[in-house]
């Protein structure tokens, strides 16, 4: 397995902690299996480096124990132990109020979303690394299964590497050029781990790209979403020229660009809410 497999495993496990932390009741003495096997894993993990993974498992197992300390349930002296100084490491729990969710949510999210379309005429100014970089660490906030990461974006500037990407693509022509980025977003099929989760990269993956596209948005710039629909020898021509892996499926390109003072857009209707919203009881 690759380390990515692996932390995604770890990341899988003892998000079960804080899962189980946040709940209305947790159950006293719970996930006592999942711990014995962070005990292993982890340390085996952090031979390789340790890192926000291996920090949040840590820090999970602490709230456990904090949270038997309190109800005054015994812990066994190895989990104790595992827990060591990870009061530091971000993981677990945090405890907010409603006042501070509103506050932060309370926006026109309404108008923001309206407002959102997309762009086909850039100016073909830059678009700068910073703004990606930004719009990326937002886009990380999206829900994922199990907390685990397997959503990857590259991303070009130079215009013969974006023309490079551009020419696997089959729906920007006429706009792609003036683009002053390119990304591409991928998933890592590593961080997934039965049948039952084939899908769950397109999944990930997709609600990622939209809240990149948000994330881009909210800083004044255009996007474009670029399907990556395609036949299987296109595929593989794309992935070496790319050097995308097999374990990575391409789940969108996108462009980025700055926004002309006046912008024609596509109306692209959409149905009335009633249209797609059934009521069960
Ligand atoms: C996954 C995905 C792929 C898309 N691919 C293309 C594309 O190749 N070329 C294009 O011009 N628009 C593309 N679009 C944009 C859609 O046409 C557009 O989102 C839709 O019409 C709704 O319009 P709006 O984004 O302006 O609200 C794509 C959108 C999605 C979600």
């Amino acid at each position: 397995m690759s380390r990515n497999a692996i932390a995604a495993r770890i990341t899988k496990e003892y998000h079960r902690i804080e899962k189980g932390l946040a709940l209305p009741e947790p159950k006293p003495g719970f996930a006592q299996p999942v711990i014995d096997w962070l005990l292993a894993e982890v340390p085996a993990y952090e031979r390789g480096g340790r890192d926000y993974i291996s920090d949040g498992a840590r820090a999970a197992v602490g709230d456990w124990v904090g949270f038997h300390d309190r109800i005054g349930a015994a812990v066994r002296p190895e989990i104790r132990s595992f827990a060591q100084g990870s009061d530091n490491f971000e993981g677990g729990v945090k405890t907010l109020t409603r006042d501070e969710i509103l506050a932060a949510a309370m926006i026109d999210f309404d108008r923001f979303a309206k407002m959102r379309h997309s762009i086909r005429q850039f100016t073909g100014a830059p678009v700068p690394e910073a703004a990606i970089a930004r719009a990326v660490e937002t886009a990380l906030k999206t829900p994922r299964v199990c907390n685990r990461e397997s959503r990857r974006v590259r991303v070009a500037f130079d215009p013969a590497v974006r023309a490079k990407m551009l020419g696997y693509q089959n729906g920007n022509r006429g706009f792609g050029h003036l683009a002053g980025a390119v990304a591409m977003i991928t998933v890592d099929l590593a961080a997934f781990t039965d049948f039952g989760e084939r899908n769950q990269g397109w999944i990930d993956g997709g609600m990622f790209a939209m809240s990149l596209v948000n994330a881009l948005h909210a800083q004044g710039l255009g996007t474009c979403m670029l399907n990556s629909a395609t036949i299987g020898w296109r595929d593989a021509k794309m992935r070496a020229a790319l050097g995308v892996p097999d374990n990575e499926i391409v789940i969108t390109f996108l462009a980025v660009g700055q926004i002309p003072d006046r912008v024609a857009v596509a109306v692209s209707p959409a149905p009335r809410a009633g249209e797609v919203l059934t009521v069960m009881a």
